[in-house]
């Protein structure tokens, strides 16, 4: 989690924040709904929610979190906000819970990948099939189908979560994470122009870059809303905890962009490794889960690197690192709610958090798998949870978010949050309260509830 001395400086504050941004949402997520929902269409509709909901919404945890100084329950709490308010920070909590179960999962799935790069599994031939081609779908499928091993890595990851939560050793991983995202950053430069230089580079980007208007649909916008809101992670009260942190000369706006941009930026250059390898390696016919596109992907792109098992063992740790800072900040806003809601001390309020998981986890490991005929509303257990946390739960907070802070707030907060008490102009604040007003709700909820028209 954040701490105070992280954000002495101006880029550590960006560092901490674009650290909890990036991670397994714009690595494994993005893609994975671009594919599910026409390719650039999402595109086109991603960029618009962020641009237009996304950073006013992030701005509004901003200014909570600084004014109400304390996490998300906190946060209305400090700013004399009635009991019924404190169940929209309660409702985010709830969100990062159920998102863990899942994210954990997936975790688990980035220490098997590196795991296998470290001992070469994953490159080597599997029996019966001739080329390469399709070899890394048919090694996915198998992992999470055949359940143990999915399960072992997840209870791997939980355990490691653990012992990162009980030492207190949360600086250190945000120290690494802090040197190892810009060097993410640069690795996924280099991939993209490998995966720009493949054969069928042209008709991947074109997929992914030429947008087919008739493919946005209610569903794809509500997709899209959601995936902006779990990239940026609003609506869960991670970012007003952290800008309780930020010092009071930040400026808020000029956060927002930055960090919302950099986080789209790292989606979009995802976007350009992805799909130019889908097309060039035929994967487009191997009926790909979305959930796994990437980790068969990747891999694609390394096996036509020099040097296969450099880069891949290089990415997986990376990518496994990204994970584990996020799963750990996830974790620690429940961790602190026990802690001060319940008075929990910090071991007991980190058992009851995330023992569970070992549950919840394995069911949603298995349900990628072994227990993938048992639906909820045609989904398998992980994606409806998924759908049900990242699609309704976020943009429900943060239409609340919303009102709370556009109509119920302290009169002239949001603004003075904005201008750091009048001494900044920026034209943007009259456009970001309107939008915080009365756009964002409205427009939130008809997304929310366009697929019942
Ligand atoms: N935004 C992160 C991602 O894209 C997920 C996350 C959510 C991380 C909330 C921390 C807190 O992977």
């Amino acid at each position: 989690m954040a701490q105070q001395s992280l954000f002495k400086s101006k880029i550590g504050l960006i560092a901490a924040t674009v650290g909890s941004a990036v991670g397994l949402g714009n690595v494994w997520r993005f893609p994975a709904e671009t594919q599910a929902n026409g390719g650039a269409a999402f595109l086109l509709t991603y960029i618009l929610c962020v641009l237009v909901l996304g950073i006013p919404v992030m701005l509004a945890e901003f200014s909570l979190g600084r004014a109400g100084h304390s996490d998300a329950v906190g946060a209305f709490k400090n700013l004399g906000a009635s009991r019924c308010w404190w169940g929209v920070g309660a409702l985010g909590i709830l969100a990062s819970y159920i998102i863990l179960w899942f994210y954990m999962v997936v975790a688990g799935w980035t220490l098997e990948y590196l795991i296998q790069s470290i001992t070469g599994v994953l490159y080597e031939p599997i029996a019966g099939i001739s080329d390469g081609n399709g070899q890394f779908a048919v090694r996915m499928n198998q992992f999470i189908s055949e359940g143990p091993g999915a399960v072992a890595n997840t209870f791997l990851m939980i355990a490691i979560n653990i012992g990162v939560l009980l030492l207190g050793v949360q600086k250190g991983i945000e120290r690494l994470s802090s040197i190892l995202m810009p060097l993410l950053f640069v690795l996924l430069l280099v991939f993209c122009y490998v995966s720009v230089t493949l054969p069928d580079a042209a008709a991947g980007l074109e997929y992914f870059l030429n947008p087919d208007f008739s493919k946005i649909t209610p569903g794809v916008v509500l997709n899209a809303l959601g995936q902006s809101f779990f990239s940026l992670s609003l609506g869960m009260g991670i970012l007003i905890t952290y800008s309780s942190y930020f010092p009071a000369k930040t400026r808020l706006i000029k956060t927002a962009f930055t960090v919302s941009l950099l986080d789209l930026l790292v989606a979009v250059m995802m976007g350009v490794i992805i799909f130019p390898a889908v097309m060039s390696f035929g994967l487009q016919d191997h009926g790909l889960e979305g959930a796994t596109l990437v980790f068969v992907t990747l891999p694609e792109v390394f096996s036509q690197m020099p040097g296969t098992q450099f880069w891949s063992v290089l990415f997986f740790l990376f990518l496994m690192v990204a994970a584990l800072t996020s799963t750990i900040s996830i974790a620690e806003v429940s961790v602190k709610f026990m802690q001060d809601r319940f008075r929990f001390g910090r071991v007991k309020a980190c058992l009851t958090v995330l023992c569970p998981l070992f549950l919840f986890s394995t069911v949603c490991a298995l349900s990628q798998g072994p227990l993938s005929h048992i639906k909820i509303c045609g989904m398998t257990i992980f994606d409806s949870l998924d759908f049900f946390a990242t699609n309704i739960c976020l943009p429900v907070g943060s239409i609340f978010l919303c009102v709370y802070l556009g109509w119920f707030s302290p009169k002239g907060l949001f603004e003075s949050q904005l201008t750091n008490a009048g001494t900044i102009r920026s034209r943007f604040v009259g456009i970001i309260r309107f939008i915080i007003r009365y756009l964002a709700p409205i427009l939130i909820a008809l997304v929310l509830l366009s697929p019942y028209f």
